[in-house]
């Protein structure tokens, strides 16, 4: 077991930031001292193993990233980052833990289908991993397989009320799937988009010659999360089970949410780094002249427009609290071979973008402009993404006995995203790490930087090396959330 000191940083939590030593012994955070503390009259600092210098920088838990789809089968391809390159690109950005999600398929039992996320992911992971389930086919079988999530560490499933004929739950179904989970105390987590009027939509786009990635967001109107976010609502409130509404990325989907928690009902939601930065207008000005460029921003939910305030409305969301997490939903493919599936049909593209390595660096951009404070970012990034998924004490936060998943954060650092080449095949000067033949974030410059990252005591990267490997994570058995009332 070795001992490791952070020395001469600003540890920030939740709650608040202080200069403090963080000694760390073994796996585990074993004291969090005043700056250049003694023990019993020793020198912290020439008693252990590693000293880590953090002078000048943020000492924060390491982050969690709650939404996550390594190698998903998605739209007649996987999704490309397999749980190793996908982990090692979490590592790389300051991300600990993922929790990804594991999908039964229609007519398949969700033992078969968790088992086979088991076997993608077991031995392969650099961070900490965890599950949720998704349940894409909600029947008898299905609701009774619920009932043996909490003690298989999953608390927390997926519905989505999108893709009509591959995940989609139907009104009758969501309701039987959430009276069951309110029973267990199973997180629902809802997918809220009313799929099969997106889908006339698309045909209709498709059929009258509006085929370009940018017709995938006026399909998928704000109306249509809009409404299916009111829907879950509530049937959510008829059972009585707890809501978590994914990827939101409309204001009118953020103030159905609002009105529910000004009720006391108890409904959570997240947003993802590219419904805070991009829209619909950069997606329909994306190079080339079929438009395909934009397929790269092909998500669900979509980009929504800027000029209509959606992007102002997801950061105030996350200010007051309406909304309460920022994950990726990372959800990686390639321009070459999967994303142009779609040219000519863009209800044929992959729907997901990749942005495991670079949620914590986008949100500080939130501090430094002055949108979010340094506590908050903290928070959103993981404090609370391990308190609504049951990983807290042990993640998200800097304290004697929680993991020792620590990063330090340079705020006078710099980082400059891109992939690796240019559209020439020369060097562009920039990389990431996930398995991707372009960047969604190409040329994004982040005032910033992840300068160490350490999970359960050992240093996974520091001086841009990686120093980890896969088969370091281990899976997360998660409790209850502690939203739960
Ligand atoms: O575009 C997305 N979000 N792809 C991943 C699947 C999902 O709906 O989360
Ligand atoms: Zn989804
Ligand atoms: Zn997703």
């Amino acid at each position: 077991m070795s001992t490791l000191l952070i020395k001469g940083g600003t540890v920030v939590s939740a709650t608040g930031r202080t200069a403090a030593d963080v000694l760390v012994d073994g796996e585990r955070i074993v004291a969090v001292l005043q700056p250049g503390s003694t023990l019993l009259g020793h020198d912290l600092a020439a008693g252990v193993d590693t000293v880590i210098d953090a002078t000048g920088k943020y000492v924060i838990p390491g982050g969690i990233d709650a939404h996550t789809h390594m190698e998903l089968p998605f739209g007649g391809t996987n999704a490309s980052d397999t749980f190793e390159s996908g982990t090692i690109a979490a590592a790389w950005g300051g991300t600990t833990s993922i929790i990804d999600f594991a999908v039964q398929k229609y007519g398949e039992a969700v033992e078969t289908g968790l088992a086979a996320w088991h076997d993608k992911a077991g031995g392969n992971c650099a961070v900490d991993y965890g599950f949720h389930q998704i349940i894409g086919g909600v029947d008898e079988q299905s609701l009774k397989a619920m009932e043996t999530l909490v003690d298989e560490g999953i608390s927390s499933y997926k519905l989505f009320m999108a893709y009509p004929g591959v995940f989609y739950s139907d009104d009758a179904q969501i309701l039987k799937a959430m009276q069951k989970a309110a029973e267990l105390g199973l997180m629902t987590m809802m997918h809220a988009e009313n799929g099969p009027a997106i889908d006339v939509l698309a045909e209709q786009l498709y059929e009258s010659g509006r085929t370009a990635p940018y017709f995938h967001g006026i399909a998928r109107a704000w109306q249509m999360e809009e409404e299916a976010t009111h829907r879950a609502i509530m049937l959510a409130d008829l059972t009585d089970a707890p809501l978590y509404v994914v990827h939101v990325s409309a204001k009118q989907a953020v103030a159905q949410l609002a009105a529910a928690r000004d009720r006391g009902k108890n409904v959570f939601g997240e947003t993802c780094p590219q419904y805070l930065y991009l829209s619909l207008e950069e997606q329909l000005g994306a190079g080339g002249e079929d438009g395909f460029e934009g397929a790269k921003w092909v998500c669900s939910t979509p980009l929504r427009s800027r000029e209509e305030g959606h992007q102002d409305a997801m950061w105030q969301g996350l200010r007051t609290n309406d909304l309460q997490m920022v994950s990726t939903d990372h959800c990686p493919f390639c321009m070459k071979g999967q994303k142009e599936l779609g040219k000519g049909d863009f209800r044929a593209i992959p729907n997901g973008i990749g942005s495991i390595e670079h949620r914590m660096d986008l949100l500080y951009q939130g501090v430094v402009t002055g949108e979010l404070t340094l506590e908050r970012w903290v928070e959103l990034t993981s404090t609370t993404p391990a308190r609504m998924f049951g990983l807290y004490g042990t993640k998200g936060v800097i304290a004697p006995g929680a993991d020792a998943d620590i990063v330090v954060y340079d705020p006078a650092g710099h980082t400059s995203i891109g992939y690796p080449t240019l559209p020439d095949g020369s060097p562009s000067g920039r990389s990431h790490h996930m398995n991707m033949d372009h960047s969604a974030w190409e040329g994004y410059e982040i005032d910033g930087h992840v300068d160490v990252v350490i999970s359960r005591g050992s240093v996974l990267v520091a001086d841009e090396e990686f120093h980890g490997r896969a088969g370091h994570g281990r899976f997360l058995k998660r409790g209850l959330t502690q939203y739960l009332t």
